[in-house]
């Protein structure tokens, strides 16, 4: 699984390019880092380095870094789990760009979903994202997918609880908005 295979320019009005290629040992140290940056902590739950470093040798596991940017640098990273799944649902279970707002996380989005339809078969991808995570939840809505559901307060936040909202996308919906154009061509 090379990088070039996953180089991507966003189709529509994002600019921003990004790649993804597979994480390796040596870039945990920015993966913990960014885990740690309070701009993310508030939104994710950071892994110990050694399930990270389950997550790059696990073939149920994608853990890319996400490059981008004109030196097409390191600046996030995304875990895909549930790649062997016999249902064919994969869970885009984190997502973590460092230059926020400036299209990275949509460019990445765009190629998570087509790695999860086209390379690895996915029937269904879904996420879970906290309700007060308004950037993501939109960035999510944006791109097409689908709020099932809300677990109602299932997490503990610095002044309460908060609650995770699950969304997901079907590959019929994935092939028609390919259709559109708005996904990356096959
Ligand atoms: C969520 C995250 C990956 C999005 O990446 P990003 O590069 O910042 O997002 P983009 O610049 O591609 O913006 C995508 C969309 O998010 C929304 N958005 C961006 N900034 C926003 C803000 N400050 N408030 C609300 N929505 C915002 C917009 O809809 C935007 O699309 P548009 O600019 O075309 O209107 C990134 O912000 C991040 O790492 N956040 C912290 C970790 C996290 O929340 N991860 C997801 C956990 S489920």
């Amino acid at each position: 699984m090379t990088a070039a295979n996953f180089a991507a320019s966003s189709p529509d009005r994002t600019t921003a390019r990004v790649r993804l290629r597979p994480t390796m040992t040596s870039d945990l140290e920015f993966v913990l880092s960014l885990e740690q940056d309070p701009q993310n902590l508030a939104f994710i739950t950071p892994w110990e380095r050694t399930q990270h470093e389950a997550a790059i040798r696990f073939p149920d596991f994608r853990h890319f870094i996400i490059e981008g940017g004109a030196e097409l640098n390191a600046m996030g990273f995304l875990i895909l789990i549930g790649c062997r799944s016999q249902h064919r649902s994969l869970e885009l279970k984190r997502m973590v760009v460092q230059a926020k707002g400036s299209g990275f996380g949509r460019a990445a989005l765009r190629v998570a979903k087509k790695v999860a339809f086209d390379d690895l078969g996915a029937h269904r991808f879904w996420l879970d994202v906290k309700g007060r995570n308004s950037r993501a939840k939109a960035l999510y809505d944006g791109e097409g997918f689908v709020v099932e559901g809300e677990l109602r307060d299932c997490v503990k936040v610095a002044d309460g609880f908060d609650s995770l909202i699950v969304m997901s996308m079907l590959r019929p919906e994935f092939t028609g908005r390919r259709g559109l154009g708005l996904e990356m061509r096959a």
